[in-house]
């Protein structure tokens, strides 16, 4: 097939010229049982096709034109809300190697389960089918995987979020590797039966086979649960690829940043999920910080890879943000509101009066003649949340004002400095740095953070989230520190490890760091540290800034007494700390690298 040149629109099973990918195709349409086959050129046409589509059948509804252009707003069954990590399994041959942080379940049997649920769960639906590949299409590190869904809001959002379509089914050409990714909402339709503007079902499986290298999806239309190129392949398939292939795949945001002597470095970033990620790919610095830049390469993942200088570079395998809309405005992040102002699909954020989208934090005061995400006319009264708290923008990074102008080169751009993070409360002061990349391997592996909206869990409660990889590393979590702590081999210039924590609040409860284009007075101590050319102050976690070498010029109130409460180390808390640390190692002892045992204790020493 090669540069075969497709004159047919739409494509059919006879432009596919790879036999092995046609056979499992018309395998799983036997089981599913479709009305049709839609094989995804992922043109324009046919977004637009699908986008009226969408609106016909009531799942989308045009938002203003003169508003936002060329966007929807989706609203979901509100039992469809969220990723659901107690339905997601790591299927590998043998338990030990999901481990005990991974739900489980024997390969065979999972396929004997999943087997009655796909069966005939297409019947009165198009079945589609998405080549897509994660990553620039000419990368190294780019993954090329097929997305069969029946549901058209998969399309569109895929469309967005990853590089789809033609240039795949060119880069497959006769016999390319793809990792095949089956997802349907689990929501047959009878003969004339109507359909629901979301369909979805109770039963919901999103199940992942490391050795077969597959993904299965059953029962959610949403998010992570059914946009497999995402969380499945790009984290879970791809963690344990990357593990063998002595590359890294991670929940990193990366970002460039330009200070004003025209050196540019990068950085990339762990947080759990809904903190801020995507606030700080998109930063943009204070007033006075003339000459700084920050730029996007990506938001929430990164294929990480030593170069052949020994330097570690990183590729971001989207295309798109998935992003939290709940909280983002002008004031916290100025650039993704430009990003989402055009081309994008809302989902159950709340409908304005004129046919726009708003939701809780976008202003102050909720415009009137507010429909919230479940459909209803909303007011204060109903005591709810006008929007979903884990409503969602899907929208192209190239409307990213601030995109890297590097984002997609094939090679990535090489990471000076890693940073892990949290949303501590307590304990953990603004920025701290590692001694060195196995101590930064035991920073990471004991990220905690307080639980948000985008998990299942009640909120509140900090929840240990190693690397921000608790829900998304696809196989044992112990073998997974292992491979962090044997890379330092293979990268002779090893980013150097840092720890930030914006979100410290004092004794009552207010945050004591102003955060979101603040936060560019750490990146810069981060990047000095990294150039060498400040010193650091040496304490019991690690290397923290001198006030003095702290640029709070231009932030208001900001005394050195501030500094000290937001720098603070306090033995008692740090003693809690490890402490509780032990219920993680305990869960993980029996594959625990013993590195990070003895980096626990060498920390209590030192308190
Ligand atoms: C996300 C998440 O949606 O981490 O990116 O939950
Ligand atoms: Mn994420």
């Amino acid at each position: 097939m090669g540069n075969r040149v497709y004159h047919r629109e739409p494509m059919d099973a006879s432009d596919i010229g790879h036999s092995g990918l046609k056979q499992w195709v018309a395998g799983i349409a036997a089981i599913c049982k479709p009305d049709a086959v839609c094989f995804c050129d992922g043109s324009d046409a046919e977004y637009q096709r699908l986008c009226t589509e969408l609106v016909d059948t009531g799942t989308f509804i045009r938002l203003n034109d003169a508003k936002r252009p060329g966007s929807f707003l989706a609203r979901s069954d509100p039992d469809d809300v969220a990723r659901v990590e107690s339905r997601t399994f790591i299927c590998s041959r043998r338990e030990v190697d999901a481990g005990p942080t991974n739900n489980w379940c024997d390969p065979q049997e999972m396929h004997a389960t999943l087997q009655p649920l796909f069966e005939g769960c297409m019947q009165g639906r198009t079945m589609y089918v998405i080549p897509f590949c994660m990553g620039p299409l000419d990368s190294p590190l780019a993954q090329v995987g097929v997305e069969i869904t029946d549901s058209p809001y998969v399309v569109v959002n895929m469309r967005i979020m990853a590089r789809i379509g033609r240039q795949v089914w060119d880069k497959l050409a006769t016999s390319g590797n793809f990792i095949p990714a089956v997802h349907s909402v689990g929501h047959p339709l009878a003969d004339d039966e109507k359909d629901v503007a979301w369909p979805c079902n109770k039963t919901k499986y999103i199940v992942h086979f490391p050795e077969e290298r597959s993904i299965w999806s059953y029962g959610s239309g949403y998010g992570g649960n059914a946009l497999l190129g995402k969380k499945c392949l790009a984290l879970r398939i791809a963690s344990a690829m990357a593990r063998e292939g002595g590359w890294m795949a991670e929940h990193m945001l990366i970002l460039g940043c330009q200070s004003p002597d025209g050196d540019k470095t990068y950085v990339a970033a762990a947080f759990p999920s809904a903190c801020g990620k995507t606030n700080f790919s998109m930063m943009i610095p204070p007033e006075h910080y003339k000459g700084w830049k920050v730029t996007t390469v990506g938001d929430d993942i990164a294929w990480l890879k030593p170069g052949a200088n020994g330097r570690l570079y990183a590729v971001n395998p989207e295309a798109g943000y998935f992003g939290v809309a709940s909280g983002t405005s002008n004031k916290s992040n100025p650039n993704a509101m430009a990003t989402l102002s055009r081309n994008t699909v809302f989902t159950n954020v709340a409908l304005t009066a004129d046919g726009d989208v708003w939701w809780e934090g976008m202003s102050e005061e909720p415009p009137a003649g507010l429909i919230d995400w479940k459909g209803r006319e909303w007011s204060a009264d109903l005591g709810e949340p006008a929007a979903h708290p884990n409503s969602r923008f899907t929208a192209p990074a190239d409307q990213n004002p601030g995109i890297d102008p590097d984002w997609q080169k094939p090679e990535g751009v090489a990471i000076d400095a890693i940073i892990f993070g949290g949303r501590r409360p307590g304990t953990m002061p603004l920025v701290y740095q590692a001694f060195n990349w196995t101590h930064g391997v035991y920073i990471g592996a004991t990220v905690g953070s307080e639980t948000t909206a985008a998990a299942e869990a009640a909120a509140g409660v900090v929840r240990r989230d190693p690397m921000a990889m608790l829900p998304f590393c696809g196989y044992n979590m112990g073998d997974y520190f292992q491979h962090w702590i044997e890379m330092r081999r293979h990268i002779r210039y090893l980013p150097r490890i840092f720890h930030v924590n914006w979100f410290r609040k004092d004794e009552d409860g207010n945050f004591l760091w102003p955060g979101f284009g603040e936060n560019m007075r750490v990146l810069e101590w981060i990047i000095e540290r990294c150039r060498g050319r400040i010193p650091g102050h040496e304490t019991q976690i690690g290397w923290i800034p001198h006030w003095k070498d702290f640029n709070t010029e231009g932030l208001q109130g900001f005394t050195r007494e501030r500094f000290n409460l937001v720098m603070k180390i306090d033995p008692e808390e740090w003693k809690h700390e490890i402490f509780s640390q032990g219920e993680l190692y305990l869960k993980l002892h029996d594959h625990l690298p013993k590195e990070l045992v003895f980096q626990r204790e060498l920390l209590a020493c030192r308190l």
